[in-house]
């Protein structure tokens, strides 16, 4: 089947939906989710928003917070720019109906994470995304201008090389023109024709064993952005986040927020001590890249699989309303927090690389943007300040939705795509060998290319990524579209940049850490 739109918005996260809510009053929006609308890693954000409310914090305090965090790698223009537009589009959240928490004075409560100088975290107790997706959903649902279409899972981009020209990356002619899309209850190949294309689809986590994200985040967006021949810039930087609540067996880890310890937690080893002063001034408030080390270094030598994080001095009033469904969890399991430590491990949470943009959002590709985790603005560097993704997401939406409205009267739809083409291949019928290959890459990454790398780890990675990557694309030519194999396909190209980028760098910096090279080079 073939549908035409304006603009194809793939992701139902902050990212796709606020762009789709801002350029939806110009014109006709599909709105993609591979799943349903509400399966999003904006779903489960926990602490906040990052955004300078009340003095004594100011615009260059956050300007300067998010350059350390991001240790040498940020671009410094665009951290001025997310930072200076930050209040304007939490005030748009705000008018779409999002609440933040208010203080008795009836100013917002701000919380405080690593990294950040003071408090300036905007927050709905501990479910900030849950509250801006209802605000969110309750827009988009009742727009004239916006179709929903979930279960509906973007294969791939269509640009020139589907009307049979050869297209190479670094060509700057390159255009899209649209998405293939796997309808899942019709198992139908759909080709939706756009004008303008937003890739949305967040993160990654799903690569590794041990992820705070939900099972959507399989890196499809980035490797369909690099099979289309964009680029793709600073996916050597995973962060992962230092406290997910360790209960082995749960899938995803249950995040503990940073806000947690913002408030007053302490990180200690198992036997009591405490020891991230050891490391860092800033002590558990470090920023994550440190923290998360720190933790790791501790568990290793110490041979044990998790720290704690004791918060048992903190008034149990406060506590509670700050995080009711933190407190709740960790009670489901048998912690009481007001009472005991619980015990905390490192998961991987945020993929700071991405497909590269400018500072409208727009990506290498010709009227293809990219928003939120799956894009690489430049904001966050070697390592993202807490609570700067949501905000990222939305001022480069924003961005977008701008640069993109200016443009769509003169586009046109391509004409002369043709229907996808499955002839001679049939339903792939030994799941093992997809979800075994699945777990080998999840275990390769973990193993192999986490918080502390070395030179032969990752090329033992890389030699095994490859051998996942010939049996998959053997399979993926034989075979009729399945979510699994394509998830698979999207998560081994991920896998494969991750590798290839964190070999080509020669140091160790922000979240790359490489036992062969444990010095920063000069940044020039
Ligand atoms: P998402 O919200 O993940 O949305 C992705 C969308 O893309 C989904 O709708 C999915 O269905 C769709 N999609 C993916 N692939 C396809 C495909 N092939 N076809 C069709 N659709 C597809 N950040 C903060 O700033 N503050 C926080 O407090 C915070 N807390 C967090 C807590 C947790 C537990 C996690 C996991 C993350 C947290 N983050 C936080 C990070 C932040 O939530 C994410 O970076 C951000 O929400 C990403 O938004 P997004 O719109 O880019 O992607
Ligand atoms: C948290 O609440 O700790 C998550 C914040 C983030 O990922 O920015």
């Amino acid at each position: 089947m073939e549908h035409k739109t304006d603009f194809l918005v793939v992701g139902s996260g902050l990212a796709g939906m606020s762009y789709a809510l801002k350029v939806a009053e110009f014109g006709s929006v599909i709105l993609l989710s591979k799943t349903t609308l509400d399966e999003t890693n904006t779903a489960l954000a926990q602490g906040g928003i990052a955004s300078v409310t009340y003095a004594p914090d100011n615009l260059e305090k956050h300007v300067q917070d998010t350059l350390i965090a991001g240790d040498g790698l940020c671009n410094e223009k665009i951290v001025r720019i997310v930072v200076n537009e930050a209040p304007e589009q939490i005030q748009s959240l705000i008018e779409w109906g999002a609440l933040f928490d208010k203080a008795p004075d009836g100013k917002f409560d701000l919380n405080r994470e690593g990294g950040h100088s003071e408090r300036r975290i905007l927050h709905y107790k501990d479910s900030t995304g849950a509250e801006i997706m209802r605000a969110l959903l309750a827009r988009v649902k009742s727009h004239p201008n916006i179709t929903i279409m979930e279960k509906s899972f973007a294969l791939d981009l269509i640009t020139q090389h589907h009307l049979g020209r050869p297209v190479f990356r670094g060509n700057p002619d390159i255009e899209c023109y649209g998405a293939y899309t796997y309808d899942i209850e019709h198992n139908r190949v759909d080709t939706i024709l756009s004008k303008v294309t937003m890739l949305a689809t967040g993160g990654s986590g799903y690569i590794y064993q041990t992820t705070t994200n939900p099972p959507i985040a399989t890196g499809d967006g980035i490797a369909m952005a690099y099979r289309a021949k964009a680029y793709v810039e600073n996916v050597e930087f995973y962060q992962f986040h230092p406290t997910s609540l360790y209960n082995p067996g749960e899938r995803p880890s249950f995040l503990i927020s940073e806000a947690v310890r913002g408030l007053g937690g302490i990180l200690k080893t198992q036997d009591g001590a405490e020891f991230m002063n050891k490391y860092d001034p800033r002590g558990s408030l470090a920023s994550r890249d440190i923290v998360a080390r720190a933790i790791d270094t501790e568990m290793k030598n110490r041979g044990e699989d998790f720290v704690l994080l004791d918060c048992t001095h903190i008034d149990p009033e406060n506590f509670e309303a700050h995080f009711p469904n933190i407190y709740k969890k960790c009670l489901s399991i048998g912690y009481d927090m007001h009472k005991v430590p619980i015990p905390v491990t490192p998961a991987v949470h945020y993929f700071c690389g991405g497909v590269r943009t400018d500072e409208n959002g727009q990506t290498t590709i010709r009227n293809l943007y990219a928003s939120g985790e799956v894009a690489c603005t430049g904001l966050h560097g070697a390592n993202r300040l807490a609570s700067n993704s949501l905000l990222e997401a939305l001022v480069f939406s924003n961005r977008a939705a701008i640069d993109s409205t200016r443009k769509i009267s003169a586009l046109k739809f391509q004409e002369g795509i043709l229907p996808w083409n499955d002839e001679g291949t049939r339903n792939p019928d030994e799941m093992v060998l997809i979800t075994q290959s699945t777990k080998e890459l999840q275990e390769i990454m973990t193993n192999y290319v986490g918080i502390v790398r070395t030179n032969a780890r990752m090329k033992r990675a890389l030699d095994r990524i490859y051998i996942l990557y010939r049996e998959t694309e053997d399979l993926y030519s034989q075979s009729k579209v399945s979510v699994k194999l394509c998830e698979l396909r999207n998560a081994i190209k991920v896998a494969y940049l991750i590798v290839k980028h964190a070999r080509q760098r020669k140091e160790s910096r922000g979240l790359h850490y490489n036992l062969d090279y444990p010095k920063k080079n000069r940044v020039v």
